[in-house]
């Protein structure tokens, strides 16, 4: 197989040494020599050292998580927690508690004192995921905090201060959410000081001959297997493809490649025509991820959409709440797959949440 080439994309750093993990919960690495990525990485390289609120816009699957990790480790503020919040996994009715935190018997169900992510990411970075789907109620709250830098725990008349510098990530247009009036305006320009838009994986095809390398050699030494050869046919394929689901679709087709190829050379699975990206289910389980997906999904439907609790789809299906509401949200399970709308959006339409 070729040497992978290993992008020192800044400062000469090389972003992934051997055993990096592409895909895991803190990923270490940025692979990709393309201009657009560069210039990506330029603009991060920038902003990192300075204090400004950065927007990160970008299809799904793009390196947005990617990106804002690196701007912490390459901010003053490493040494200090990198803490995620994603707006879409929380019930909208939790959501003020778990930014803020809450004291306890703040409200029915506040059994002890929480401790909010804008106080956990004290003197460091909170990365607030999806922001356009945080709901319009708390986006004056947020506004306030990232204006003052104070907030209280719900519950509480003591004003907090939390030094925090805030990226937010978006594959929704908010411009757009704004127009509709789902986002207020005045979040938009406070979030909005520096925008770094990630290209999609289709307009940086020079990229994807290292990402293959990259995730074949790492799934291949994951799962114990010799890959020595990709084919030519294979790697023109795998440019050709529009990858709608980006990096991580790529990641997850060459998984599967690894898994089904013998004798040395990387087979590909058949790659899924391109598919318009919505958020409805699959009609029949073609990959791991929709049958896992479409499990899921009727698990939910089960339990009225509840996550967790005794009878929450959590427990049912033996996982962690946590756990349950991250995989729910890489594979885009919204309240809409589970039960009619209606429903679930009594009073605003544009607000997406899971009860849990
Ligand atoms: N340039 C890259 N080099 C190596 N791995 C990458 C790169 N870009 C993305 N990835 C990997 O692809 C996957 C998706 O990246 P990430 O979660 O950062 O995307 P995202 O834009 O936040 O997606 P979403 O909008 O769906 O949340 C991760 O496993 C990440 O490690
Ligand atoms: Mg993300």
């Amino acid at each position: 197989m070729n040497t992978m080439r290993e992008t020192s994309a800044i400062d000469g750093q090389p972003f992934y040494p051997g055993d990096d993990a592409p895909g895991a919960a803190a990923p270490d690495g940025i692979v990709g020599e393309s201009p657009a990525l560069r210039r990506v990485l330029r603009l991060v390289e920038t902003v990192a050292t300075t204090d400004a609120a950065i927007l990160i816009r970008g299809e799904t699957g793009t390196g947005k998580e990617l990106i804002a990790g690196l701007i912490h480790r390459l901010s003053a503020r490493r040494g200090a927690p990198f803490v995620k919040f994603n707006c879409t996994a929380i019930p909208a009715g939790l959501l003020d508690s778990e930014l803020f935190g809450h004291e306890r018997g703040a409200f029915t169900g506040a059994i002890a004192r929480r401790i909010g992510r804008f106080e956990l990411a004290h003197n460091g970075t909170l990365l607030l995921d999806e922001i356009g789907d945080l709901p319009l109620e708390l986006q004056p709250k947020l506004l306030r905090v990232l204006e003052a830098q104070e907030f209280e725990r719900i519950g509480s008349t003591q004003t907090m201060r939390s030094d925090v510098r805030v990226i937010a990530a978006t594959n929704r247009p908010l411009e757009e959410l704004v127009e509709a009036g789902e986002f207020r305006a005045d979040l938009f320009y406070r979030l909005n000081v520096f925008p770094i838009d990630l290209p999609p994986l289709r307009e940086r095809a020079e990229d994807i001959p290292l990402l293959v390398r990259h995730f074949v050699m790492h799934h291949a030494r994951k799962l114990g297997r010799r890959i020595d050869s990709i084919p030519a046919d294979v790697m023109e394929m795998l440019l050709r493809h529009p990858w709608p689901g980006n990096v991580r679709e790529l990641q997850h087709v060459l998984q599967r490649a690894v898994i089904l190829s013998h004798g040395g050379s990387l087979q590909l699975p058949p790659l899924e025509a391109p598919v318009k990206m919505t958020r409805t289910p699959a009609p029949h389980a073609e990959t791991f991820d929709d049958a896992v997906r479409e499990h899921i999904v009727e698990v939910l439907r089960q339990t009225n959409g509840v996550v967790a609790g005794p009878r929450g789809a959590a427990v049912r299906l033996g996982l962690k709440r946590t756990t349950l509401l991250s995989r729910m949200q890489k594979l885009g399970i919204t309240p809409a797959d589970v039960v009619p709308a209606p429903l679930w959006f009594p009073v605003a339409p544009s607000t997406r949440s899971i009860a849990v």
